[in-house]
């Protein structure tokens, strides 16, 4: 009997494809990228690097590893690169180990200014074992802080400071942050997991030349498997020579064992696709569409997502607005706005993306009309006087989906975007 799991598969296809993903850090992989993630690598193991292993048999697992680090290598132009860890939190753990002893002052973007919780958010490893100081964004503009950002930095002395951002829709300035660093002998750190399709297209500048190391998850902007990479530069060598055993070690038998082989090798796919000038074409495409969904919506974007501020609407009501765009076919996720009122799970904002949509070819013109049924839903909700988390009623959650769903001019948007959605095709679906 076949698996239950291949049914609901299935179902999750259906999802994906009537439905509208606009989650920032998501994508659609390609074929090819599926076939080698499910491919018979998965039955091997490996723990080491290519020619220095523990176990036997890897002859071919080396050239595959060897390989998708060589492509890493070409595509940002730099000397060394991993591709081991098995997503982003545990590369930027790595990261962490490699540069710092337990204790030393890590310095990264607050959460609630759309930092990643890998760069000293409380309860975070980073926070744990580190001692962590959060920069900000200002109040008025929402960009980075620099001036506060230095100020701590002089403060504090970090041994490593975090470029990069999980919900922050400005291109950062690379150059300010390295005078930064320098200033304290920091090492500058990358994290460009959600703009790396944006840097290979050239729209935004690559961080290559201001930073010591460099972390990409691989499945957001690049179109990758779940995964990431670490990359040294050469400024990152001539800051630390023994930068390479120290990575090394922090990876296995730091934090990993075996490395997922088969993910190594969809990497690799996935990079062989990035190395290609439609690649470009796709990550400028992105930004565009970005730019535009941000437009109609009444605010700016310069990058891939757009984070929209719902305070016209109430405090804390991000919550409602994902599960009322959810009912209508249209994924986002509720989301922290900068100098958040209400709180984390129950923030004010909303932060929506156009990589996935991008990847099935949607274009300027489709981004104004699904600004359109975005903001047709956010009325809906607003006349539909939901419970509110201030009721402290219990399973008020419940009551709001329940609601939700049965509202009619909700059902009718869905109908209207399953019959829009299933117009574009798929990669690795249709
Ligand atoms: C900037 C940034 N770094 C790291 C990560 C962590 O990646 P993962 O979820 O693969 O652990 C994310 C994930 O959203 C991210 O946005």
């Amino acid at each position: 009997m076949a698996s239950k799991i291949f049914k609901l598969i299935e179902e999750e296809a259906h999802r994906q494809k009537y439905g509208l993903e606009m989650i920032p850090s998501e994508n659609y992989v390609s074929d090819a990228v599926l076939k080698a993630l499910g491919s018979i690598l998965t039955n091997k193991y490996s723990e080491g690097f290519p020619l220095r292993r523990y176990y036997g048999g890897n002859e071919v697992i080396d050239k595959i590893e060897t390989y998708a680090c060589d492509l890493a290598k070409k595509l940002f132009k730099v000397p060394q690169a991993y591709v081991q860890s098995y997503s982003g939190s545990p590369a930027n753990m790595a990261v962490t180990m490699a540069v710092c002893e337990p204790g030393d002052v890590v310095m990264g973007l607050s959460l609630a200014s759309g930092g990643h919780l890998t760069h000293g958010a409380k309860l975070s490893f980073s926070s744990i074992f580190y001692k962590a100081v959060n920069y900000n964004v200002r109040g008025d503009d929402w960009k980075i802080d620099f001036d506060e950002l230095e100020a701590l930095a002089k403060k504090h002395k970090p041994k490593l400071i975090w470029a990069g951002t999980t919900a922050y829709p400005f291109k950062l300035d690379y150059r300010r942050f390295r005078k930064i660093a320098d200033m304290v002998g920091a090492t500058l750190v990358a994290d460009c997991s959600h703009i790396t399709g944006l840097i290979i297209a050239g729209v935004h500048e690559s961080p290559v030349p201001y930073c010591d190391l460099i972390m990409t998850t691989t499945h957001k902007t690049l179109r990758g498997p779940r995964g990431a990479m670490i990359l040294v530069t050469e400024r990152g060598f001539k800051k630390d020579p023994e930068i390479k055993g120290k990575i090394e070690r922090a990876i296995i038998p730091g934090i990993q064992g075996g490395p997922h082989n088969h993910q190594t090798a969809a990497i690799a796919v996935s990079l062989e696709e990035a190395l290609k000038p439609s690649f470009k074409k796709y990550g400028a495409q992105i930004a565009k569409n970005a730019k535009v969904l941000a437009q109609s919506l009444g605010t700016v974007s310069e990058t891939h997502l757009v984070l929209l501020s719902l305070t016209g609407y109430g405090y804390g009501l991000g919550y409602q607005a994902q599960y009322g765009l959810e009912e209508a076919g249209i994924t986002v996720n509720k989301n922290t706005i900068p100098g958040e009122p209400a709180s984390p799970f129950y923030p004010s904002g909303i932060r929506l993306g156009t990589p996935a949509l991008t990847s099935r070819g949607m274009k300027e013109k489709d981004m104004v009309k699904i600004a359109s049924w975005i903001k047709r839903v956010l009325e809906e909700i607003r006349g539909l006087d939901l419970p509110k988390m201030q009721d402290m009623r219990k399973d008020f959650l419940r009551e709001v989906k329940l609601k939700l769903r049965k509202n009619k001019n909700l059902k009718q948007i869905r109908r209207e975007v399953e019959s829009f959605a299933g117009k574009f095709p798929v990669p690795g679906i249709s």
